[in-house]
């Protein structure tokens, strides 16, 4: 193992639980192995995934762990759904899962939140542990405890935080990522930057080529670093009750538009919108200066992120797919806003009627 981190809530310390960073998926399934000590694994992950990993995870994990399993799934958010965590249930119990069962998710977000939110109630609840395999559930989505599925009225309306038991990242696994999701992972990575750290958000204006070829050494820098940083607020507010709505910045409006485009456009690509549209906001709130606004717009792009919204979404569609989202608090929204570059601040109460305007071209 390359190196630790540890996440202990305030809320109950003695349930903290490891990231654990490898340099190779081969380290990565000897850990888990080492950890999970003789317990049944059901690897839950899709078919994209699968059908890069399949042989490692055959002859690295489930021949060496007798009375394990793995089921596939198809990829994408429309599998995040009631039915599908029904599915993996009726596979669990006819596996004859019990309470020493250890529910592995081996894939991106979607499976990530899939399989957590199974484990959760599988049994009352069974050990859960998250193998991230892109970008954007190893810098966010595996770290932080929410699982849950999507309702066709909005995105996670159906959930609760569940701690894994530990976070496995290999840092290799990102090089087989299709570009568009590993593109994906970069809007949340830039998110980072633009909320809490103006170094790290320096990096990325001045690396994005080796970035962009996906260098090693630099991927497990930023990597450990938004892992940091997203240590540094669940630890503080776990429970999403003030400051881990920083996290939302980009996500307000990003979901409304993923919503909208029934998923054809990704999570990274409707919150790379979404940011742009929140930074515009911020600006015309007189929160943000002109500069960092165009600064933030710049690095978007040169992560070949989408920046406008969808031509065929006008801004009160948007809003009002806002107003059922779950942030809604009564007819104002809560947004997420920048008052400079690496300074989110949560908490500004926007109407519908504003927040359209603030948000048009
Ligand atoms: N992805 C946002 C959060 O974990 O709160």
């Amino acid at each position: 193992m390359t190196s630790k981190l540890t996440i202990r809530t305030s809320e109950s310390a003695d349930q903290s639980y490891p990231i654990r960073f490898h340099s190779t998926f081969r380290s990565a399934a000897a850990d888990l192995l080492k950890a999970t000590r003789g317990r049944p694994l059901f690897i839950i992950t899709d078919r994209n995934v699968h059908s890069v990993y399949r042989n490692e995870i055959r002859n690295r994990i489930l021949s060496e762990r007798p009375g394990s399993g793995i089921f596939v799934v198809p990829a994408g958010e429309k599998t995040k759904t009631r039915r599908w965590k029904e599915r993996i249930e009726d596979w669990l119990l006819a596996q004859r899962a019990g309470r020493d069962a250890v529910v592995v998710a081996f894939g991106g977000g979607m499976v990530g939140d899939l399989a957590g939110f199974t484990a959760a109630t599988l049994n009352r609840g069974v050990s859960f542990i998250q193998f991230p395999t892109s970008l954007l559930a190893q810098v966010d989505s595996s770290v932080g405890a929410k699982v849950a599925v999507d309702h066709p009225l909005g995105k996670n309306l159906i959930g609760l935080f569940s701690r894994p038991a530990a976070v496995y990242i290999a840092i290799p696994l990102l090089s087989t990522l299709p570009e568009p999701e590993y593109l994906n992972g970069l809007a949340e990575v830039i998110k980072y930057g633009a909320i809490l750290d103006r170094s790290l958000f320096r990096l990325l204006e001045k690396s994005s080529g080796p970035l962009l070829r996906r260098n090693r050494d630099l991927l497990a820098t930023v990597v450990r670093r938004c892992c940091t940083l997203k240590k540094t607020v669940v630890e503080a507010d776990e429970r999403e009750h003030d400051f881990r709505r920083i996290l939302n910045f980009g996500h307000t409006i990003g979901h409304a538009v993923e919503l909208l485009s029934d998923y054809s456009l990704r999570h990274g690509e409707a919150v790379a919108i979404g940011m742009a549209a929140e930074a515009r906001m911020s600006v015309r709130l007189g929160l943000l200066s002109p500069g960092d606004e165009e600064r933030l717009v710049t690095l978007i792009m040169k992560y070949g992120l989408p920046v406008s919204l969808p031509r065929r979404m006008h801004p009160h569609r948007i809003i009002t797919a806002t107003l059922r989202d779950k942030k809604s608090a009564g007819e104002k929204i809560a947004y997420t806003l920048l008052r400079a570059i690496g300074e989110g601040r949560t908490g500004h109460l926007i109407g519908p009627g504003e927040a359209e305007r603030l948000i048009s071209p």
